[in-house]
């Protein structure tokens, strides 16, 4: 009942400001934080603070950065076992920007990550053939998610793709045998090449990528919610409105939750229930990884939002 993640690792740098400085000029910025986070990381990290099992298959530089976030994998027990520290080569950083809205610019230096290489896939193999579910993200090299995807496929485990951040030449022959692919509304804009600023936009879009033969499409669009579309259906769960302080890595905890409601429980809306109250309760506090609830937590807020009258 393992989850592989196989993806990213970034420290995360994150500067609260008022506004970006102009070119030239120099700017004192309120406050700062440091916290680990990369896509990949972020995703194992939700799941794993729910009581999933789960491996993670990732590189770190052999800098300060790359013990830490060994040590931080652990401390939420994650299976660091093929975790590697590449020689001569910095951690992924993310210098992050996050504004009095809430809202964030994120910079990414993948260092390490550039190296995870479908090599450490065989590598691990054994163990890979163990799980239950794999789960993806774009942080690394291309081609070892598409070789992640095919080693799903050849052992019969579901694979989850969260095309983030967006790429333009994804190679649809090879991604579209991935059973869940879950986009947020520009990641799915920049894919298909149609807008998707509604909700109608993105089942439109969505629908689209299932008539060439995806299975499920879910859309994340942040405070509207998200979207289940199948060849049957369009399913649409809606958000809880919270006060957001920082929206940064919200989407991974969404795909994190729904990994591990999916890989326990297989129902699919179940699963996006949870995550939508997890990545809820998730910005409404500073950080990314460090922002995620507890299953205690998650369980409270559920409990409280249902009782008030809407
Ligand atoms: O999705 C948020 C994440 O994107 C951050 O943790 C940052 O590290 C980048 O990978
Ligand atoms: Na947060």
């Amino acid at each position: 009942m393992t989850i592989a993640v196989i993806g990213s690792n970034m420290v995360d740098l994150i500067t609260y400001i008022d506004r970006m400085p102009k070119e030239g000029e120099t700017l004192e910025a309120p406050n700062f934080e440091m916290g680990c986070g990369g896509k990949g990381a972020n995703q194992a990290v939700a799941a794993a603070k729910l009581g999933s099992q789960v491996m993670m298959l990732t590189k770190v530089g052999d800098d300060i950065f790359g013990d830490g976030t060994i040590s931080n994998l652990k401390s939420y027990g994650i299976d660091t076992s093929f975790v590697e520290k590449v020689p001569g080569t910095s951690s992924g950083v993310a210098p992050i920007f996050v504004d009095s809205s809430s809202k964030n610019s994120i910079l990414i230096v993948k260092g390490a990550n550039q190296k995870l290489s479908s090599n450490d896939i065989e590598q691990a193999s054994d163990q890979l053939k163990k799980c239950s579910l794999i789960v993806l993200q774009l942080e690394i090299p291309l081609e070892t998610v598409y070789d992640a995807i095919q080693f799903g496929n050849v052992h019969n485990i579901p694979v989850i793709l969260n095309p983030a951040p967006a790429v333009k030449n994804l190679n649809f022959e090879l991604i579209r045998h991935v059973d869940y692919f879950m986009p947020n509304e520009s990641e799915l804009e920049i894919l298909t090449g149609f807008p998707v600023q509604t909700a109608e936009q993105a089942s439109k879009a969505a629908k689209l990528l299932i008539d060439q033969g995806m299975k499920n499409v879910i859309v994340t669009l942040g405070h509207s919610g998200s979207l289940w579309v199948t060849e049957s259906h369009t399913k649409h769960i809606p958000a809880y409105s919270v006060q957001a302080v920082d929206t940064t890595g919200a989407g991974d905890s969404f795909i994190g939750c729904f990994a591990h409601y999916l890989n326990e429980q297989k129902d699919v809306v179940d699963a996006l229930k949870m995550a939508t109250a997890f990545a809820a309760l998730s910005v409404t506090r500073k950080g990314t990884q460090a922002s995620y609830p507890s299953a205690d937590e998650l369980k409270e807020f559920i409990k409280a939002e249902s009782t008030i009258i809407k």
